[in-house]
């Protein structure tokens, strides 16, 4: 008998119940006996010994589904050995719970945050796999996370509709896109919608460049200039500034987000008409695609593997197409961010893209 917590923290996204529907398949589909723990709304969950008893039956029909059934929340890692508003010790407490419990190990779905508290657990003794979410695709050890692809789908969609009216009126069309602080996600649906300007966080812009390529453009004939920006985009003199001078020019910043910025840029020093669309949280709603559903649906069978196995420590991963198993002190406090000469950044210039840099 394995009495297994699962857990599903930070940020949701598509896939996340493909991903647990495929470990419970695994498990089911094995002679051992299982109990399931669904701990709800994320550390919480587990903090506050607030879980229900699961089957199989509460993972049938899910893998299409959207979110998570199990809520989620975000417990920040920074404030994690802080305790809490009634004095509770927030680690002791979720070590509690386990042992309460009587559990044989935890199945932790998240991003980066929750696999900084994913490995304090392990560090702590407890059983833990994980599995790699995010719409953002910076986890790092793993080539990419589920969600992701749907995003990129979502977001590929809106640059596509914005394209046509953009067309039709001659104007400078931004979309911002999702990504925190790095831009896979802009620079794939950038790509894909084929954005003629893309601005990412981990390559400065340079407004004038952006202006050029505008120009260049018109030179050309064409009537419209579609710009895709991360909302992590940052300016090259702002790259500049320290952390705290950097935190404390935002907080005066009259613009809701950067691309308001770089829009009021672009009027003030062009004259033209720009507008912006910020499709926002619509990016990690609705069903999974079907990349995604095949993608966490092999890396949930991976970890039900590896619970059969009792092999803890490790997050499913995906590296060169390969599922595979990487030690969570690896993957935890780490950013994967795109390089600025990775090849793909290299191929869409080649392409004619600029990046504003
Ligand atoms: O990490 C996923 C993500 O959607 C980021 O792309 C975005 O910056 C952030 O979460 C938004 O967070 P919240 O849902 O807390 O507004």
């Amino acid at each position: 008998m394995k009495r297994i917590g699962m857990l599903t923290s930070g940020g949701d996204c598509q896939a996340l119940n493909a991903a647990m529907r495929g470990v419970v398949k695994t498990l089911a589909n094995s002679r051992e006996k299982v109990e399931i723990y669904g701990f709800l709304d994320g550390y919480r969950g587990l903090i506050y010994s607030n879980f229900q008893m699961l089957t199989g039956k509460d993972f049938s029909g899910i893998l299409t589904k959207g979110g998570t059934i199990l809520g989620t929340s975000r417990t920040p890692f920074k404030t994690i050995h802080e305790p809490d508003e009634n004095g509770v010790d927030k680690v002791e407490s979720m070590k509690q719970t386990y042992h309460k419990l009587q559990l044989d190990c935890l199945v932790i779905l998240g991003g980066n945050g929750t696999h900084k508290t994913a490995n304090l657990l392990r560090e702590e003794g407890l059983n833990v796999v994980t599995l790699p979410k995010t719409i953002d695709n910076d986890l790092w050890g793993t080539d990419m996370t589920f969600g992701f692809q749907s995003a990129v789908n979502i977001a590929t969609d809106a640059i596509d509709c914005i394209h046509t009216t953009a067309a039709s009126h001659g104007r400078v069309f931004i979309v911002e896109v999702m990504g925190h602080k790095v831009g896979w996600l802009t620079l794939n649906a950038g790509m894909a919608g084929g954005a003629d300007i893309i601005l990412l966080p981990e390559i400065p812009y340079d407004i004038d460049k952006v202006i050029d390529k505008i120009e260049e453009r018109d030179k050309k004939g064409s009537r419209f200039t579609i710009i895709a920006v991360a909302e992590g985009a940052i300016s090259k003199e702002d790259a500049k500034l320290s952390k705290k001078d950097y935190k404390k020019k935002m907080e005066k910043n009259p613009y809701p987000s950067v691309s308001y910025e770089v829009a009021a840029k672009i009027q003030e020093k062009t004259g033209r008409e720009v507008r912006v669309t910020v499709p926002g949280h619509m990016q990690r709603g609705g069903s999974p695609c079907p990349y995604d559903r095949v993608f966490a649906s092999r890396l949930g069978a991976e970890a039900g593997r590896m619970i059969l196995d009792g092999e803890y420590g490790f997050m499913v991963g995906y590296k060169n197409r390969e599922v595979v198993r990487v030690p969570l002190e690896e993957v935890a406090g780490k950013l994967k961010m795109v390089a600025p000469d990775a090849t793909i950044v290299q191929e869409a210039k080649l392409l004619g893209i600029s990046f504003g840099d």
